[in-house]
């Protein structure tokens, strides 16, 4: 058997000993340019070359949760695809999503201010009810949030582009249910897929729906954000402020406005990290099982690559 590993954005000699020590017969290498055909390749955002040379692949392993990087690319015609499921990125979404929805609602960012300044100032209490969270993406990250959500009491909204039933939550689903599950959300978090239907889904007329004081969490892709539209409706007080953990190119440049807005707090694409020692567990008990011949759909994480982007 032969692997491949090709992903700039991590070291890769702890993932190869990893594969090399489940699959001991094989022979584990970092892909370059020429290399032989390989039976599976672990990649992230991944050149066209290695997609076109690699022609005897029984699966491509996506080293991430989105696959819109690798979506992008011409794909090896009948090679299944799998993402991360989960592997420890659910909780630690959970955890980033409720900090910045508990931050936002109970004022702590002008706490913070405010004791930096010496002042001892007490913020007013809130009605939770007037804090619905809607949740636009429900899969295995949507759910996560939404059900740590539930702990705090808010009101709680999803939005999908297929129907789901999910205790405690208004579902919403289709673009005929979108201006309904905005206009009853205050606390918009994204978690959508990025694909040629949900790009610059977050724009001046969407977001403008969301109920007054409207908040912004962006945990999925910048390119699901219209940043111009987003700085219109803060200085017009149409929205309150934003917390962003992606942005349309990363890093942030250091002339980008989001970088000195006083109601957008920025955070470097950290919100749910790949895991190593999870998602490399996670690959190779798919390997095994592909290996056994199961098929790729009965397999978690495998993805339907009609969903193009
Ligand atoms: C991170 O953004 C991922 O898609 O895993």
């Amino acid at each position: 058997m032969r692997i491949l590993f090709y992903d700039l954005s991590s070291q890769a000699e702890p993932w190869l000993a990893q594969l090399r020590a489940a699959f001991p017969q094989a022979q584990v290498e970092l892909w370059q340019s020429g290399a032989a055909p390989a039976d599976y390749a672990l990649v992230w955002a991944p050149p066209q070359q290695l997609l076109d040379e690699q022609t005897a692949l029984k699966a491509l392993f996506n080293i991430g949760a989105g696959v819109d990087a690798l979506m992008q690319r011409r794909l090896p015609p009948g090679v299944p695809i799998f993402r991360i499921d989960d592997a420890g990125m659910a909780v630690q979404m959970a955890e980033y999503v409720c900090q910045a929805v508990i931050r936002h609602f109970r004022g702590l960012d002008r706490v913070q201010a405010d004791a930096r300044e010496g002042r001892w100032q007490q913020p007013k209490p809130l009605r939770r009810s007037d804090f619905p969270v809607g949740v636009m993406g429900l899969g295995v990250l949507g759910q996560r949030v939404l059900a740590a959500l539930r702990v705090f009491e808010f009101p709680l909204l999803g939005w999908s582009r297929t129907p789901h039933h999910l205790d405690g939550v208004r579902t919403y689903s289709g673009p005929g249910q979108l201006n309904e599950f905005l206009a009853g959300t205050r606390v918009l978090v994204n978690l959508l897929p990025l694909t040629a239907e949900t790009e610059n889904i977050l724009n001046g007329q969407t977001l403008s729906q969301l109920k007054p004081g409207g908040y912004l969490i962006n945990v999925a892709r910048g390119r699901h954000l219209v940043d111009e539209d987003l700085l219109a409706l803060l200085a017009s007080g149409q929205l309150s402020g934003a917390t962003l953990d992606v942005f349309r190119q990363e890093p942030l440049p250091a002339e980008h406005p989001f970088w000195r807005h006083p109601a957008i707090t920025i955070t470097p694409h950290t919100s749910a990290r790949t895991l190593r020692d999870e998602s490399v567990t996670q690959i190779i008990a798919k390997i095994h099982r592909l290996q056994a011949g199961d098929a790729p759909h009965s397999i978690g994480g495998w993805v339907k690559t009609e969903l193009r982007y």
